[in-house]
């Protein structure tokens, strides 16, 4: 053992998983690719008041949940605790929204919130996140949910359930927001929970303790309240979402836990995933560009945990290996420093020729390499030895039936690619 471990709550991958962790990512990257939608890489940390107006004030995330730090010029740092805010302020100071609307982006990579840890809880985990900048178009509320839905189904998620909501917007909400706590106020709360109503009242609503549930059945809910060019939205949605053969449910009580959202809003919730069964989420934001001090910029855009769609593979497709993108086609075994150099290059020419090859390293001699082949997962094993060498031959060995074959040393490449699948890429 050494003396140091992970911090606590950060989640790794290491193979063969990590594959599993590829694959998830993969899958919202093309499907975002098929939709037009560009890569942007955007800064780990921020300045701290960016979470704080933009994520709101009064989020668990902003007040709980933020690794915040003074750096050694005195300014107050926060590690992303999501992209949202941070993509946003990149495509403002980068002037993206004065060229054609909507603006199209996706990133990935891990956020920080420091939360307790849990099966499916982290505190360093992983986001693909994917914004739509610029326009009100319900179309593109459709688009950016089809592109989550395709990329969930390409993973064989089938046990996926879309939940949907609309938050209203800075006309409808305030006299929802006033209605539900006006009936809040009544009930029989905490001291916390009664702050909270003050605050921030629609995250009561978010509370998973039974004795406040029971109390809530009857809270009024924003769909009730929605103005009428708020409703006109949230039906467009859900009829474009009908056209594309997209299922969703209606869940009026759905909260996000982050304070920029209106209309659109909505979760995927996988059920097999226990208490941590959101994998993904995401809505409008239309307010937040003027709240961190941009122009008026309707947006949408959702994030989901690649850490929770991992989980969710290996719950649905319980029993089925992990994919072998990693693993060998070919294993090469040298014999000697001299076939060292001739297997490196013949290793290296199917490569290029798009095979999947490895070989062995550190002169482990016949038995140990085999063992290493064996395990490697590789088709063939192509062994050079000393004999071979002067011979001007490699030896083929299908791992599968056990049959040799001595090819010329110059023909071993074409011999392999002709036999085995390419993976795609060729390098010319
Ligand atoms: P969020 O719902 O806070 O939304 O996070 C999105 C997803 O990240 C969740 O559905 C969940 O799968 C995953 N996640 C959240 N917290 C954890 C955690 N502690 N450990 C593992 N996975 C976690 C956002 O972050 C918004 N920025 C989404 C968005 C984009 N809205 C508009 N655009």
């Amino acid at each position: 053992m050494v003396d140091f471990q992970a911090p606590k709550g950060v989640s790794e991958y290491v193979p063969p998983r990590g594959a599993l962790f590829a694959e998830a990512l993969e899958a919202f990257t093309a499907s975002a690719r098929r939709a037009c939608y560009g890569r942007l890489e955007q800064a780990v940390f921020e300045d701290t008041q960016l979470f704080v107006r933009g994520v709101g004030e009064s989020s668990d995330v902003v007040t709980k949940e933020m690794y915040t730090f003074e750096d050694r010029g005195g300014r107050s740092i926060t590690l992303r605790p999501e992209f949202t805010a941070g993509l946003l302020r990149c495509v403002l100071e980068h002037g993206l929204n004065n060229g054609p609307l909507p603006v199209k982006v996706w990133t990935a990579g891990p956020v920080f919130r420091y939360e307790r840890p849990q099966s499916g809880r982290y505190r360093q985990f992983y986001q693909f996140d994917l914004e739509a900048l610029g326009t009100e178009d319900p179309a593109i509320d459709a688009e950016t949910i089809a592109v989550a839905w395709d990329a969930y189904a390409a993973l064989g998620l089938r046990r996926l359930r879309l939940l949907l909501n609309s938050l209203g917007d800075r006309e409808c909400r305030p006299v929802y927001r006033k209605a539900l706590q006006e009936y809040l106020r009544g009930l029989d709360l905490d001291s916390e929970t009664r702050q909270r109503i003050e605050l921030n009242p629609l995250r009561v609503l978010d509370d998973k303790r039974p004795e406040v549930r029971a109390q809530l059945t009857g809270a009024p809910v924003m769909t009730d309240y929605l103005c009428a060019a708020c409703a006109a939205h949230h039906d467009r949605v859900r009829d474009l979402l009908s056209g594309l053969s997209i299922p969703w449910s209606d869940e009026p009580r759905l909260v996000r836990g982050l304070d920029y959202y209106n209309r659109t809003t909505y979760e995927f919730d996988h059920p097999l995933l226990g208490a941590q069964s959101g994998i993904g989420g995401g809505g409008r934001y239309d307010g937040l560009s003027e709240d961190i001090g941009g122009p008026p910029l309707p947006s949408i855009g959702f994030a989901v945990g690649l850490d929770r769609i991992v989980l969710a593979i290996e719950a649905e497709r319980a029993g089925v290996p992990v994919s072998h993108a990693y693993s060998a086609q070919v294993f090469g075994v040298p014999l000697g420093s001299g076939a060292q150099q001739d297997m490196l290059t013949l290793v290296t020419a199917l490569r290029r020729a798009g095979i999947r090859a490895d070989m062995a390293f550190g002169h482990r001699g016949l038995k140990g390499a085999m063992k290493a082949a064996d395990r490697s997962g590789a088709s063939y094993a192509v062994l050079i030895g000393d004999h071979e060498r002067s011979a001007g031959l490699v030896r083929i060995r299908n791992l599968e039936n056990g049959e040799q074959h001595d090819v010329p040393a110059d023909a071993a490449a074409a011999w392999l690619t002709e036999r085995l699948p390419a993976e795609g890429d060729t390098v010319r």
